[in-house]
């Protein structure tokens, strides 16, 4: 038989570019619907099969029989080039690859039928609505990627954004998979009408769906944080500054001691911290007391836990009770996360300020510092009088807090935080 594969025009455009030269092992490519993602990862797919003869690699989806209407039909259509010689076989609901004359293969397949992934191995992985997945599913295909054939090997997951909290969303904020914001510019054929249905959309379907932003039931309680404002590189304080310090007890959960350093502007830099599990206060305080030599402290604020001031006092860390207002301090945090008059945030965040990294957290897949807090410190909303930030990982927002109330008293109107936290 002879045939001829004719490619089909296609242009990337945005973030769908980077995909394609991109040899990150870890890719999350974002975004609302109908920007082009799943498009852009079977581009890729297409283009190493042609590049690299005898490539394997795995589409997937949750399960097998989703990906009938939706991946393989623009696969199909879109992607596969003119001419293709095998889109005679199976039907689509029975197909499970699509083989190249240069012998590489797409796999197609889901994780409702696990044991067949996981009998082989693959160059590439594309993921699509990754978020129907859980993180085991995730890790569970990153160990098939071994098939050696292409100089790298990449498996890319494709998602509309989910609740802040989602595990792709997390995953991406601690580093390990290289985020791609894909946006509604970067799709040519997308039209005004459709951008306009999404847009009518209300809550958190249009945060996804339309804006693009991973949102909650639990939306964020900082919802203005944001790492490219509010991270600082790190540097030297002067001197001359203000100092303060403040704490949050724990032993299960991390002690966190926060140093802050005021600018004359009024500008709050966290300079060091200290954000550690299973410690004794004991060895906390001579911790605290060593990385504090030579500098001195307007104030240390601690929260209640009478014992624990008494060793930090031991210590020569003299200490003062923190004002506890969740609303109105959470109120009072917001308004430095704004940024000011000058473009700058008048709270910011030294980057590796850590003094020690507390591996029991990162095994347990708990945030390491404060800053790795702020993505899962959000709001439980029962009735909405309830409302309430979750409780968990919140140990550097709570020191956080206290400082700032310590720094600006408690906000007024404190009813109004509802409002803000949305
Ligand atoms: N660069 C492009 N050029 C032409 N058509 C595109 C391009 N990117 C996406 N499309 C088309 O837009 C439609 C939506 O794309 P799709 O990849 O399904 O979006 P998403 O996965 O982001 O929801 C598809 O028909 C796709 O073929
Ligand atoms: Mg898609």
């Amino acid at each position: 038989m002879t045939y001829t594969m004719d490619n089909k025009p296609y242009r990337p455009f945005g973030v769908a570019q980077d995909l394609l030269y991109s040899k990150s092992p870890e890719v999350l490519m974002e975004g609302p619907a109908g920007t082009g993602k799943t498009r852009a990862l079977l581009e890729k797919a297409n283009l190493c099969a042609i590049k690299y003869p005898g490539m394997r690699a795995l589409l997937v989806r949750k399960t097998r029989e989703s990906m009938t209407e939706s991946v393989m039909v623009t696969l199909e259509q879109k992607v596969l080039p003119n001419g293709w010689p095998m889109l005679t076989g199976p039907s689509r609901r029975q197909r499970q690859c699509y083989r190249y004359p240069n012998g590489s293969v797409l796999v197609v397949a889901g994780m409702d039928r696990a044991s067949r992934i996981m009998s082989t191995e693959y160059d590439m992985i594309f993921a699509f609505e990754a978020r129907e997945l859980t993180e085991d599913d995730w890790e569970s295909l990153l160990t098939r990627l071994r098939n050696g054939v292409m100089p790298y090997q990449q498996a890319v997951a494709d998602t509309n954004p989910d609740a802040p909290t989602h595990w792709l969303n997390q995953r991406a904020q601690r580093g390990q998979m290289t985020r791609l914001l894909s946006r509604h510019d970067d799709n040519p054929n997308v039209t005004t009408a459709y951008k306009e249905r999404l847009d009518q959309l209300t809550g958190v379907r249009r945060d996804r769906l339309f804006k693009g932003i991973w949102s909650g039931q639990e939306g964020a309680v900082y919802d203005l944080w944001d790492p490219a404002v509010h991270v600082l590189e790190k540097h030297e304080i002067p001197e001359h500054y203000r100092r303060i310090r403040s704490i949050d007890f724990g032993y299960t959960n991390p002690f966190v001691c926060q140093w802050w350093a005021i600018d004359p502007d009024g500008r709050m830099i966290l300079y060091r911290e200290l954000y550690q599990s299973h410690g004794l206060v004991e060895d906390h305080a001579q911790t605290i007391a060593k990385h504090s030599a030579g500098e001195s402290y307007e104030a240390t604020i601690t929260d209640h836990d009478a014992e624990g001031r008494a060793t930090l006092e031991r210590y020569g860390i003299q200490t003062m009770l923190a004002k506890k207002s969740l609303r109105s301090g959470i109120q009072a945090v917001t308004a430095r996360l704004k940024k000011a008059d000058d473009g700058k945030p008048r709270l910011m965040l030294m980057q590796n300020c850590l003094i020690q990294t507390d591996q029991r957290l990162i095994e347990q897949q708990k945030p390491t510092s404060t800053s790795q807090e702020f993505p899962g410190y959000v709001w439980h909303r029962g009735t909405d009088i309830s409302e309430s930030p979750v409780m968990v990982n919140d140990h550097g927002m709570d020191a956080m807090r206290y400082a700032v109330v310590y720094l600006d008293g408690l906000a007024d109107n404190a009813l109004d935080v509802r409002v803000l936290g949305q």
